[in-house]
């Protein structure tokens, strides 16, 4: 059961789809107000666990942590780091009484969960009007399934993106491009897609293809799609603020770039340098930038990441002054915005002008919102969106990936943490640059990250400029990273199946081990397992130079290792047992009583035939979604129940 109390004025994130009933007094928390802010206390009990908050630094039972929602291109992912990308203030108190509680408001908010041993739960926004929800149900995992339905069903990809992505910031014209498509073919390694980033552009301009290094976008994207293999470009926030290109000579005809406080266009350097921020809160301004995409989908491109849309600030004409040294000639500079620039440029909503500040974590959802709304209108087919930058409600129009993170097992970690309190939060297509995008990624560390990203809806190996090239064909004994990609393709029936389910039923698709044996105490504080999908269970290894590693089971299961041929099946029983992974091996387990389907071997999606499956595991039957893959039309009815002869 939902709840919404008004405070103030809220604006209108759009977050929540449902019509939820109004209550009065919230029994939840004490609540008091401050000169421009809201505080909301509630007790913890000792044994409560807290999960949610989406992308944020930390484990799945958030206790112990401060996380502050203001959307920060910052690529120090420490413990501790207060803020990422995204904002996502919903978590769910699982105590006695389980409850949710959605605070929705653009603004900063901070959250202290049993910090510093303070035995309860405080929440400041830094803004009197707010929304809060609260969810009431039976459990955690109730609690989320109700909140994931008020806000809508999550963003759907064609199957094409569920296949594997390789991607460097770095690759800068065809060749480049070709020659990966080439080395992955070369290597018997599956492949799906290919993401240009920034240097496909004429100098980081948004909307426009440098004509020397991509002579003909649409001829090559055409040939790399007779070879199976999307081209993915990026989408950056700012434009270019440049007399000449299109779409900065639009946006100032039309006006719908954010001002300053002298009523002139905002300045901010990204990559471009100098650029204006579209007013992605304004209806016609999403309208504008989304038919932009036009210039790629004319090419026969369906797929894009938006990025740099927190909106990342290198410096501004309020803030340059006050750094020192280094500006954005220098590629590798990567300044903090500063408050002062989130304080200094307005948005026009509903009529009236507001303070970016107060809205920030809303503006890079926008951005996203309106590159689906374009798409939706320039095909007629699913296309890939992911973006960086994200609120809850961004979650309909497009997917996540988590950002400039590094070459390290902690981060791999991350990864494994991040995945169910993100699907917690709607963001059910998602994933983290696997291998790292900064640092050196080693042979081990990418090998044993593929093997957890194998079940990441985004499976994307991306990397930094100037980083070690990371691509899979690079390392030694090629046939430990085949085993890997094609075990990804091998689960593909079953990874879109229970990805397309979950999104069609309020559910999750990446769980806590906690959300499918509540009652274990044990599975409860397990945080290095997950559930994925209905039946498979997996334990990834997360340690440098370890054999493999201690598995708990909450119950029987069938456990099965891929050999990099075959699927080799064992009973195990309940209990903990230490399971030997090799390098280029996989093993995961099905629950009991549930079966898992899986495909033949192909070398990208375009081959892959969904319908031929073996059954793997116990149970009796399986429902299994299928469809052609780009459909948009994805309905409950594609289902088909699989019977175990
Ligand atoms: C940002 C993105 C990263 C990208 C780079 C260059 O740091 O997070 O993925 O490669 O910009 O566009």
């Amino acid at each position: 059961m939902l709840t919404k109390y008004t405070f103030g004025t809220p604006f209108d994130t759009q977050a929540v789809t449902a019509q939820v009933r109004e209550g009065e007094n919230c029994p939840f928390f004490e609540i008091s107000r401050g000169e421009g802010s809201l505080s909301f206390r509630c007790p913890l009990a000792e044994r409560d666990i807290v999960y949610g908050l989406g992308e944020t630094m930390g484990g799945i039972n958030k206790r112990g942590g401060r996380y502050v929602s203001f959307n920060t291109d910052n690529m120090r992912h420490v413990t501790g780091m207060p803020s990422m990308y995204g904002s996502h203030n919903f978590l769910v108190i699982d105590g006695a009484k389980p409850f949710g509680a959605f605070f929705d408001t653009p603004a900063r908010v901070v959250f202290e969960v049993d910090f510093e041993g303070s035995g309860q739960v405080y929440v400041r926004c830094e803004s009197e009007d707010v929304a809060l929800y609260t969810v009431e149900g039976e459990s955690a995992y109730a609690i989320v399934r109700q909140f994931l339905a008020a806000i809508g069903r999550s963003f759907i990809p064609p199957l094409w993106a569920f296949g594997f992505g390789q991607s460097r910031w770095g690759y800068k014209d065809e060749r480049d491009i070709r020659t990966v498509a080439d080395r992955y073919a070369a290597a018997g390694m599956p492949l799906d897609y290919i993401c240009m980033d920034i240097d496909y552009m004429e100098r980081y301009k948004d909307f426009t293809v440098n004509k020397k290094r991509f002579p003909d976008l649409s001829a090559f994207a055409a040939e790399m799609k007779g070879r199976g293999i999307r081209l993915v470009p990026i989408v950056d926030a700012g434009i270019k603020a440049e007399p000449g290109d299109e779409t900065y000579e639009e946006g100032v005809r039309e006006d719908y770039f954010c001002k300053n406080l002298e009523g002139k266009y905002f300045r901010a350097a990204v990559w471009p340098g100098m650029t204006h921020f579209p007013d992605f809160f304004r209806p016609e301004v999403r309208a504008w930038f989304g038919a932009k995409y036009k210039v790629y989908t004319d090419c026969g491109i369906e797929g894009f990441w938006n990025d740099m849309n927190e909106p990342s600030i290198f410096f501004s004409e309020y803030t340059r002054g006050k750094l020192r040294g280094r500006n954005c000639g220098d590629p590798l500079y990567r300044g903090n915005a500063f408050l002062s620039d989130y304080k200094s440029f307005y948005h026009t909503i509903g009529g009236k002008e507001v303070l970016h500040y107060d809205v920030h974590n809303a503006f890079g959802g926008n951005m996203t919102r309106a590159s689906c709304e374009g798409l939706e209108k320039l095909l007629d087919k699913r296309f890939l969106l992911f973006s960086r930058a994200s609120y809850i409600g961004a979650h309909r129009y497009g997917g996540i990936w988590t950002g400039d993170n590094t070459s390290k097992w902690e981060h791999l970690r991350q990864n494994v943490l991040h995945m169910p309190s993100l699907n917690m939060c709607g963001f059910l297509y998602s994933g983290a640059d696997t291998g790292g995008f900064s640092g050196r990624a080693t042979r081990e560390l990418l090998l044993r990250w593929l093997a957890f990203s194998v079940y990441t809806p985004l499976m994307r190996n991306h990397c930094m400029k100037y980083m070690r090239r990371q691509e899979c064909y690079r390392f030694g004994k090629k046939e430990e990273f085949r085993s890997l990609l094609a075990l990804r393709y091998r689960l593909l029936p079953y990874i879109y199946s229970e990805f397309v389910k979950a999104a069609l039923s309020s559910d999750m698709y990446m769980k806590p081990l906690a959300f499918g044996y509540p009652q274990d105490e044990r599975a409860r504080r397990i945080e290095d397992q997950l559930l994925v999908g209905d039946s498979l269970m997996v334990a990834p290894v997360l340690e440098k130079g370890a054999k493999g590693r201690t598995v708990y089971l909450p119950e029987a299961m069938t456990q099965v290792r891929w050999t990099g041929e075959t699927f080799k099946t064992l009973s195990v029983p309940a209990g903990e047992r230490f399971v030997e992974v090799p390098l280029g091996e996989a093993v995961f387990f099905i629950r009991r009583g549930r079966l898992l389907p899986v495909g033949g071997a192909c070398m990208h999606t375009g081959e892959a035939d969904l319908s031929a499956v073996t059954l793997l595991g116990d149970g009796e039957e399986y429902a299994q979604y299928i469809d052609d893959g780009t459909t948009r039309d994805v309905r409950a009815e594609n289902i088909r129940i699989l019977k175990r002869r």
